[in-house]
């Protein structure tokens, strides 16, 4: 669940204490030596001044002095002459003071010197100072057993330690609290996707950082929409579909029914099995219409555009439609001033322009006229087609390319209409990249218009 958090979090915390116990050891050792250095020359003072009190007043009772005031610190003090025989001490002569009593002394420094400084294995520490009077010379040995400097060493890492711990917990918990607020989106986005997933598509993400978090947070919330419209047009328009299969087929269904009855007269009967046919018929319109349409929504249809004159074109369709135009006794005319050549797939350009004078005709009393008009502007064609018919209300007008949108849900039935046309006409528009337009007017007539974009 917190994975990612958990994740983030260890990783820091690991670079951050790796950090930390560097910074901590660097640190530890120079203070540690700066100690160390800081008591050997403590030592070797100490000496110095045991040696100034010595040449200054050079007695027996000096050297006692000293040998007293040692015993009393926690240092200790060993006098002896040139040949290294003990004139006085503080303490009890052990081995290893003996072994340091004994090292060559020649180089040494009047100011003194440190001749034992490994605290962490010998004993003691040690410095000494040579000294020289008129009545002899020799040497003041300063000692400190190293117990004391490890003490003190070892307080010092004990203080580390308590440090040491305190800021792990403190940057652990820094961490805890960084690393949550990171994963946080993360996680919503997660839970959010996961609900996708499942179905759900009504998932709020709140976005509050513009960095790419935000941007991710953003599409997931856009992709979330989308999938909720999709799924609400989807249910609409399989309610439409079943509604419009569901007519046609009650039809056929009841006309049957009636057909097969025996009393009836023949001329009854074959104008029962006519509807059947023509609702049949309705129905294979629909279900091929349906299927150029999901053709065109997936994409696996293709247009081959090729240039051809426009007025010939025009004139093909006219011969295929004008019959059904005097049928309904509408005047049908073609302006085309010129041939222009339009780039456009030849079979779907028919198709669109029949799709929308089917509408023109049926849509329009008898007696009114149907225009289609070809213009140019600049490198773009503009065909219009106008009809005088009933016109569409202005709060219909911007469904009128939604399938299965009727105005006049019963009376367009009658005329045959399932609302797929205009459907059709937007996706083969739209497959062509152009743009088609419409304008109209309750019973003056509508106008559609194509604009054919040249390439
Ligand atoms: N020229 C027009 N004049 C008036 N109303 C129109 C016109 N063209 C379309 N309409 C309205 O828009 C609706 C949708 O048109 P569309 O062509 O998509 O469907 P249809 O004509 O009802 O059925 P189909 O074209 O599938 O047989 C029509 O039902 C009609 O109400
Ligand atoms: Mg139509």
């Amino acid at each position: 669940m917190r994975k990612i958090s958990i994740k983030i979090g260890l990783l820091f915390f690991c670079l951050i204490f790796t950090m930390e116990v560097c910074l901590f050891f660097l640190l530890h050792q120079k203070i540690a030596h700066t100690r160390i250095d800081e008591e050997l020359s403590a030592l070797v003072t100490r000496g110095n001044n045991h040696r100034d009190v010595l040449e200054t007043y050079y007695n027996a009772e000096t050297i006692q002095h000293i040998a007293l005031m040692e015993v009393k610190s926690d240092t200790e003090v060993v006098i002896t002459n040139y040949q290294g025989e003990i004139i006085i001490s503080s303490t009890d002569i052990t081995n290893e003071i003996r072994r340091l009593i004994n090292t060559d002394k020649k180089e040494i420094h009047r100011n003194g010197q440190v001749i034992e400084n490994d605290w962490k294995s010998k004993p003691y520490i040690a410095s000494v100072t040579p000294f020289e009077t008129g009545l002899d010379t020799g040497y003041v040995y300063m000692f400190k057993d190293t117990s004391q400097v490890k003490q003190l060493i070892k307080q010092l890492n004990r203080h580390f330690l308590i440090a040491g711990i305190a800021t792990a917990i403190v940057t652990a918990i820094i961490i805890l609290i960084l690393s949550r607020i990171v994963a946080r989106p993360l996680i919503k986005m997660k839970e959010a996707t996961k609900k996708l997933s499942k179905g759900n598509f009504s998932i709020q993400l709140e976005n509050k950082s513009n960095d790419e978090l935000g941007e991710l947070s953003d599409s997931i919330q856009r992709l979330a929409n989308e999938l909720n419209h999709l799924k609400t047009e989807r249910n609409e328009f399989l309610a439409s579909i079943s509604h419009e299969l569901r007519t046609p087929l009650t039809y056929i269904q009841g006309y049957a029914d009636v057909a097969k009855r025996d009393h009836l007269s023949v001329s009854d009967r074959v104008n029962y099995l006519n509807i059947i046919i023509e609702e049949a018929t309705k129905l294979t319109t629909l279900v091929t219409e349906l299927m150029n349409l999901a053709q065109l929504d997936n994409n696996t249809f293709t247009i081959h555009k090729e240039w051809f004159p426009i007025c010939d074109s025009l004139k093909k369709i006219s011969k295929t439609i004008m019959p059904s135009f005097q049928e309904a006794g509408i005047k049908l005319v073609f302006i085309c001033p010129k041939n222009y050549k339009i780039s456009a797939d030849p079979i779907r350009f028919e198709q669109i322009l029949l799709n929308l004078l089917d509408n023109a005709r049926k849509y329009s009393p008898r007696g009114t006229v149907t225009t289609v008009e070809v213009e140019q502007e600049n490198s773009d064609l503009r065909i219009f087609i106008r009809d005088s018919g009933k016109g569409i209300p202005s709060k219909d007008l911007p469904f009128i390319f939604e399938r299965f949108y009727r105005v006049d849900k019963s009376r367009s039935r009658d005329l045959g209409g399932t609302g797929l046309g205009l459907a059709i006409v937007k996706e083969l528009i739209k497959a062509h990249h152009w743009e088609i337009e419409v304008s109209s007017e309750v019973n003056k007539g509508t106008t559609i218009t194509i604009i054919a974009r040249g390439e």
